[in-house]
């Protein structure tokens, strides 16, 4: 019987704004057994998928993408918030609720046709991760897939994904 990684996720009400339930999942990182079960849990969900990278979004993408390539035996590739690449970069400006937001990948990071799956704590509004797939599609890289820890299904990421593949773990 596998663990129920939804015990190991805290809920914070009102932050970082009031009206806002706020899904801690950092008693899940402070717990081995809860976080080796969440990637192992992708790890072998895609460890027949001829990957040649995984793809993780700063910052929370980084925590499950970084172990998860490791454990497939494949490189990571991060996806970084403006500035912080120091090589040549590409990048997409996507919309939050209030302003914008922009991300960047090395434009030698991937070749055309690499398989890879992005990864990311949560999927929410699916602004984030919409913007990942558009560098990918500018890199010429094949998405397998998107994965997630977490989805709220309440803010409407999966119709923003449209036909994109994704995954979560845990649903709210
Ligand atoms: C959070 C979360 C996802 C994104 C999901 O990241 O880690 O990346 O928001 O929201 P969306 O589906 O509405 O785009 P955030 O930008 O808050 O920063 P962090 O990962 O650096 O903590
Ligand atoms: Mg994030």
């Amino acid at each position: 019987m596998s663990l129920d990684l939804t015990q190991f996720v805290r809920n914070i009400p009102d932050f970082p704004i009031p009206g806002v339930q706020f899904k801690d999942i950092t008693p899940l990182l402070g717990n081995a057994q809860a976080f080796d079960a969440a990637i192992e849990h992708f790890a072998q969900r895609y460890a027949n998928q001829q990957l040649q990278a995984i793809v993780g979004i700063e910052s929370r993408g980084f925590i499950f993408g970084a172990p998860l390539a490791l454990r497939l035996g494949i490189g990571f590739v991060p996806i970084r918030k403006p500035g912080k690449l120091p090589a040549q970069t590409i990048g997409v400006d996507y919309s939050l609720e209030y302003g914008t937001n922009r991300l960047e990948i090395h434009n030698d990071a991937l070749q055309a046709g690499d398989r890879v799956v992005v990864v990311d704590d949560l999927l929410a509004t699916g602004g984030t991760v919409v913007a990942a797939c558009d560098l990918l599609n500018q890199l010429g890289a094949e998405m397998v897939e998107a994965a997630f820890l977490i989805e709220l299904t309440f803010l409407g990421g999966r119709e923003k994904l449209g036909n994109r593949p994704f995954y979560a773990q845990i649903q709210y």
